[in-house]
């Protein structure tokens, strides 16, 4: 056996302990529309579900973001900062990140994401892949606050990297799961993490344009049905997790784009009356009557560019692909 470094993994509890979340939970399905919170998609299978999801060919906007990553690398290498701490919002598998340390010749990276059980087999990846590059995993909800804990300032210091420049990257359009006042808020919590870094700092952050609605219509209802089950497979989840009795078969999938709000919304809609129920709780579903899952904002590149600004940022440089189908934005803190 060859001995492995330790990856240090910190973790932002937050108070929020699984009594406080099943509250919440049960509150939402109470509601008169009812709703799911969309970050109970991402158990083990949903999160195979969504990684299948980006393979399909109806699901343009993560092949679409890499096309900008390549169409844009010189560019972009001009702007960002070079050996800077590179801070993975959202990281997942790091499959992302990883590829842009040596682009950018980051020497720290910090992931964080929701899910810690995963990073650090992710890390053990990127530190393969990345040689000599000082690596650590934060399991953080950041739907909720986003700030860095001391253990983690502490370890930016031993890695003499709270000195340097950041680059806070969040890619995929995640931030489409925001609503417009949410997005402004977490963005000027993200400037603050950048502005502790610097000069140079800043945010790379991939957004999802308002499109043709076919287009659109087709990326969240594809023709396999992949987004369907990833759509019921978050009724499985939160059987597990909060002991409801959901049948996912009585659920059908449900995707429109909502002209008004300019977001997606994903619904799982009852296919007869129903009666769920969970510890202390219950609730009749009338047929047709629907669960709110998902929001996935869609925005015009200049209204994005203007929530940058009243975040904190300044200087926005914008990288579209040929169709305007996607956006990369490099935010100076
Ligand atoms: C991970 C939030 C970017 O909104 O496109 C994909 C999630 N939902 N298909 C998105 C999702 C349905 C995805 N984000």
């Amino acid at each position: 056996m060859t001995s492995r470094p330790s990856i240090p993994i910190f973790s932002v509890s937050d108070g929020l302990n699984l009594e406080v979340e099943a509250l919440e939970f049960y509150q939402g399905l109470s509601q008169p529309q009812a709703s799911i919170a969309s970050k109970y998609f991402y158990s083990t299978l949903g999160s195979r579900l969504f990684d299948t999801i980006t393979l399909l060919d109806e699901y343009y906007p993560c092949r679409t973001e890499k096309l900008i990553f390549n169409r844009s690398e010189d560019s972009l290498r001009v702007h960002l900062p070079q050996k800077a701490l590179f801070i993975d919002l959202g990281a997942g598998d790091c499959a992302k990140a990883s590829p842009l340390l040596a682009t950018f010749k980051s020497f720290a990276y910090l992931a964080i994401d929701i899910s810690v059980t995963h990073l650090s087999r992710a890390l053990r990846v990127v530190i393969q892949d990345n040689p000599g590059v000082k690596v650590a995993g934060l399991g953080c909800d950041f739907s909720t606050r986003l700030t860095l804990p001391a253990e983690v300032q502490q370890w930016l210091t031993a890695n003499q990297a709270n000195y340097s420049p950041r680059i806070v990257f969040y890619p995929g359009s995640s931030i489409g799961n925001f609503s417009p006042n949410n997005a402004l808020s977490l963005l000027k919590q993200v400037h603050a993490i950048c502005a502790e870094g610097g000069n140079g700092s800043g945010l790379l952050i991939g957004v999802d344009r308002v499109k043709e609605l076919a287009v659109l219509q087709a990326a969240y209802d594809d023709s396999l049905g992949v987004t369907a089950a990833f759509n019921r497979s978050m009724l499985a989840h939160v059987n597990e997790r909060f002991a409801t009795n959901f049948s996912p078969n009585n659920w059908s999938h449900q995707a429109f784009f909502n002209a008004s709000q300019s977001r997606i919304e994903m619904h799982l809609k009852s296919t007869d009356q129903q009666l769920v129920s969970w510890p202390g709780g219950e609730r009749l579903f009338a047929p047709g009557q629907t669960i709110h899952t998902e929001n996935s904002y869609k925005w015009e590149p200049g209204s994005f560019a203007r929530l940058l600004a009243d975040a904190g940022f300044s200087q926005v440089e914008h990288f579209t692909d040929p169709q305007g189908w996607f956006s990369l934005f490099w935010a100076r803190a």
